[in-house]
């Protein structure tokens, strides 16, 4: 059974990319950020996974507007990087899971997500700035990825809801594969952010917060948001919280906050940086009925899918 150890929330953004190939990382503008990851570098070399499902969204390297899937999966066992103009290097490529992909593109379709499979994928800043945060330096990263791509783009995006249902489908998948491996799930992206147009530069602190808070204990309480409500908050690149939703989905134990770094601004951007443990839950102390101990959150009641709540109000 593949053994879900956790999930990171990380910033994407391509000027990282360059402090990196300048090796910045202590200058003062950089060192808040880069320091965030110093227990990242520590939890992942404790933990040593052996796969990382990432959650992004794709900037035009792949999928432009005329041709945007709501949700494409990579199914190909390495996953290049092409210039896409932001002037920062060619990064390496980085390899792929294709039996995994496989597994989970056969539960996401199962529960009816109708996902795009993309045995050709190229991966954008959305992974590789990601990927070169979480594992530094020039050898090959020490992880095969599966990358899962979410339209955080053009209009209509998908609800918070289903990002999150999302992920819990690719939770309770890792949960039922039969290949004893580590796994670690990483949505990237956000925090607060705009790029463009009247609010260019906007960022809500207060927000991102809450909504880190939520993400932690009580993510479902964030799918009182409508996409518009969103963007309102978080600025309207700030939808990439998408998915951090997907990846919390997916976290299918026992969740607890680790760490988290909070820092304004890299670029135009909140730069958030979060380690969430999961601890498997086992059959008896989630009260599963089903008697199938081993593949209970395959099967049981309480794996289901959550269908979209509509509270009363939104919190200020
Ligand atoms: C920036 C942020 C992004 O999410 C992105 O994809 C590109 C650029 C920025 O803040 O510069
Ligand atoms: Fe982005």
């Amino acid at each position: 059974m593949a053994r879900i150890i956790g999930g990171i929330g990380t910033t994407h953004v391509p000027s990282i990319g360059k402090a990196i190939a300048e090796g910045l990382q202590s200058d003062p503008y950089w060192s808040p950020f880069f320091r965030g990851f110093d227990y990242v570098h520590g939890w992942l070399a404790r933990e040593k996974p052996d796969v990382a499902v990432v959650f992004s969204n794709d900037h035009g390297l792949n999928f432009f507007l005329d041709k945007l899937p709501t949700f494409a999966v990579g199914a190909a066992n390495e996953y290049r990087n092409e210039d896409e103009g932001w002037g920062i290097p060619v990064s390496k490529p980085a390899a792929g899971d294709a039996d995994l992909s496989w597994h989970l593109i056969n539960q996401l379709v199962g529960d009816g997500f109708d996902m795009t499979i993309c045995q050709e994928m190229l991966i954008d800043h959305a992974i590789t700035i990601p990927m070169s945060l979480m594992w530094p330096g020039k050898a090959a990263w020490p992880v095969k990825i599966v990358p899962i791509s979410i339209n955080t783009v053009q209009h209509p995006l998908p609800s918070l809801t289903r990002c999150l249902n999302l992920g819990r489908s690719v939770g309770r998948a890792l949960d039922a594969y039969d290949k004893d491996i580590k796994v670690i799930v990483v949505g990237t992206g956000g925090l607060s952010h705009q790029l463009d147009g009247e609010r260019a530069g906007f960022i809500n602190k207060e927000f991102d917060l809450l909504c880190m808070d939520k993400l932690v204990n009580n993510p479902d309480e964030l799918t009182r948001y409508s996409i518009p409500e969103f963007i309102e908050q978080a600025g309207a690149q700030g939808v990439e919280f998408l998915n951090w939703m997907a990846m919390r989905g997916a976290l299918t134990g026992k969740v607890s906050e680790a760490h988290r770094n909070y820092h304004i601004p890299i670029s135009n951007t909140a730069a958030a940086t979060m380690v969430l443990e999961n601890v498997p839950v086992t059959a008896k102390a989630h009260g599963c009925t089903s008697g199938k101990e081993a593949d209970c959150c395959g099967t049981c009641v309480n794996s289901k899918i959550t269908p979209a709540k509509k509270p009363e109000q939104i919190p200020a």
